[in-house]
């Protein structure tokens, strides 16, 4: 592939399936992460699809820049999608949302894949602030609603609780924070990547 933003990941399985996650940049990439969502968040754990429709609606009907990246782990060499992840940008913060792998893969540590090409893209995007003049941060802090039965998994990263639990959706969750560390050691095809929107 000669996208930059095509990268493949590195996981620690040995039988996990050929596979690449990328950054998405077209509609048609973009509803492939839909699709997963609403595979694993409605029809598999009941939330409600208006979850996740809303976003679709508002993207195709009133073109809105989103603050949003979304990324989409596939098979390849047929592109089937897999799992997806997005990051949403807040003021001083990063958001890490809709992260899912359908059922029949998780055990590829795809999650964890997905998490890590993340949190890269993170690191580079929270150093390019617009405002030049301003030193660039040491680090910067991503934010999770964890469910309760996935905190294990964010802890894994360095995701602390704060706070109580609470209700979204309809199920209860766990903010989760974590600090991370704004270096250098990303690789070119990371470094490179941007939203499309
Ligand atoms: C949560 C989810 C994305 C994890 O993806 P995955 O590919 O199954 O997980 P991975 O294989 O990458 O797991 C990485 C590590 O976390 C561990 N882990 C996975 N799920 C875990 C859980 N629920 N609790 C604690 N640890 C967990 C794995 O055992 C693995 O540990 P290891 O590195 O010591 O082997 C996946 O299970 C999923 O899509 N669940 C449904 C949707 C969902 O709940 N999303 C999160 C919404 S907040």
């Amino acid at each position: 592939m000669a996208v930059e933003s095509e990268i493949k990941s590195q996981t620690n399985s040995i039988a996990a399936p050929e596979h690449e996650i990328i950054l998405v940049r077209t509609p048609e990439e973009r509803q492939q992460c839909y699709d997963v969502r609403i595979e694993v968040f409605h029809v598999e754990q009941n939330f409600p699809l208006e979850t996740e429709i809303d976003e679709r609606v508002l993207f195709l009907f009133f073109s809105l820049r989103t603050n949003a990246a979304h990324f989409l782990l596939r098979s390849t060499p047929s592109l089937t999608p897999i799992g997806t992840i997005r990051a949403c940008r807040g003021k001083n913060y990063y958001k890490l949302t809709r992260l899912a792998i359908l059922k029949d893969y998780r055990k590829y540590h795809f999650g964890a894949a997905l998490v890590r090409f993340m949190h890269s893209w993170v690191a580079r995007d929270a150093v390019q602030d617009p405002d030049v003049n301003a030193p660039p941060p040491a680090s910067v802090n991503i934010v999770c609603h964890s469910q309760i039965p996935v905190k294990g998994f964010y802890a894994k990263f360095g995701y602390i609780s704060e706070g109580d639990e609470f209700d979204e959706d309809g199920d209860p969750h766990q903010k989760m924070v974590l600090r991370l560390p704004i270096g250098s050691g990303l690789s070119t095809a990371e470094s490179s990547l941007r939203p499309s929107s």
